[in-house]
């Protein structure tokens, strides 16, 4: 540890950083360029030629037969559970080890987050527990996953590839189908993620991104619904363009519809930036090989690989405590925070927030023992 705070140290001086931030997103000339060449065309808003061309380069990335992009990821989500019919009074499975955006978009649509537990290795949803629990708390009914409690349509699964790290999906989809349940892969930190050679996203029936500031490829805030069926991706585009009909001039909106498109200004600059995208996932590779040797064989911590099988994009670097503490989480933050290092423990489990406490949920024992045992350290690809 104490050569990994000194390695960072350097650099914050070396780069003249006040402080040395979680992620900053790698913002070149030609991407102030390209900006610049958007400003002075006018074309700044939702019409314009680059959200059309920048859906399309993440078509070909992806290998996501239909992208539509969105102002943000959590608008992804909520346009996402709508296109996999969730409706109100339904339920939708999501880990409590995830970002709120998840258990919002849930409630935005006038549904109930249902919380499952997530596994030890890579922290995505726990394929082993989810089995068990569908299989003692639910059954079918006319081809629905039915809550035995509540009686309710349990209709989605969200599952979360945590800092760009794909979950076990091929397990987990093959428990969904069995169960007759929805999946939305919440991929917003996993651009360029691969499970088994597979871009994730693709696995579910519908994934998302997120090209906020801090994640590997931004649009200043932005987000993408990846889908491989052609008649969901037409409706998303529709719902994210206010449900407008195509006219002249009329304004004819058939539906209540969102204004959620990405900018044509936002579009320019993901054209740019993801032109380097594969170079972003070879700096950050980089960073891990390096981190992990300054690490240096630690008994208290190491430094997250990737999974198995898995190509990760390693969009933040993560220390894991191999014993969960508290106590040793925040003497570490503490010393990180002196040093005006930014590190951060992962989200408290949703199941923990005062306004999420009320929904149902599987036993958390994981959930509780990560949120004890992670600590996110300086991930720039400057690094
Ligand atoms: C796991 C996860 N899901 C969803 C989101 C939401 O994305 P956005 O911030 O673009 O709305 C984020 C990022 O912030 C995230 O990290």
């Amino acid at each position: 540890m104490q050569k990994l705070l000194k390695y960072l140290l350097y650099k914050k001086s070396a780069l003249k950083k006040n402080f040395l931030p979680l992620h900053e997103p790698d913002i070149s000339k030609l991407d102030q360029k390209e900006i610049t060449k958007i400003i002075n065309s006018g074309f700044v808003s939702s019409v314009g030629k680059d959200i059309q061309r920048f859906e399309n380069i993440i078509s070909k990335f992806t290998n996501s037969k239909f992208v539509i992009t969105t102002i943000n990821g959590t608008a992804a989500i909520h346009i996402g559970l709508k296109l996999l019919g969730v409706k109100k009074g339904d339920e939708v499975l999501l880990p409590s080890i995830g970002f709120v955006a998840a258990a919002n978009a849930i409630i935005y649509n006038n549904a109930e987050p249902h919380f499952v537990d997530s596994e030890l290795n890579h922290f995505g949803v726990d394929p082993d527990k989810l089995k068990e629990y569908l299989k003692k708390n639910t059954y079918i009914s006319n081809n629905k996953c039915i809550n035995k409690k509540t009686k309710k349509i349990i209709k989605a699964i969200i599952i979360v590839h945590v800092f760009g790290h794909p979950a076990k999906i091929s397990e987990i989809i093959k428990i969904a189908k069995k169960y007759k349940i929805k999946v939305l892969e919440d991929a917003a930190e996993s651009l360029g993620s691969k499970y088994k050679g597979k871009h994730v996203g693709n696995f579910g029936d519908i994934g998302i991104l997120s090209f906020n500031g801090n994640k590997i490829v931004t649009t200043g805030s932005g987000g993408a619904i990846l889908c491989n069926n052609r008649y969901l991706a037409k409706k998303a585009r529709h719902l994210v363009t206010t449900s407008k009909l195509k006219h002249k001039w009329e304004f004819i909106h058939d539906d209540v519809g969102y204004n959620y498109r990405l900018a044509n200004l936002n579009a320019a600059l993901g054209i740019s930036q993801i032109k380097r995208v594969n170079k972003f996932i070879k700096k950050k590779h980089e960073i891990y090989k390096r981190f992990n040797k300054l690490i240096d064989n630690s008994k208290d911590l190491f430094l997250l690989n990737q999974p198995k099988s898995c190509r990760s994009n390693f969009w933040l670097q993560t220390l894991v405590l191999k014993k969960p503490s508290v106590h040793l989480r925040n003497k570490i933050l503490t010393i990180f925070y002196k040093k005006k290092i930014l590190a951060r423990p992962i989200w408290k489990p949703l199941h923990k927030l005062s306004f999420l406490t009320k929904y149902q949920k599987m036993s958390l024992k994981n959930a509780e023992q990560i949120e004890k045992k992670i600590i996110n350290i300086p991930s720039s690809c400057y690094l």
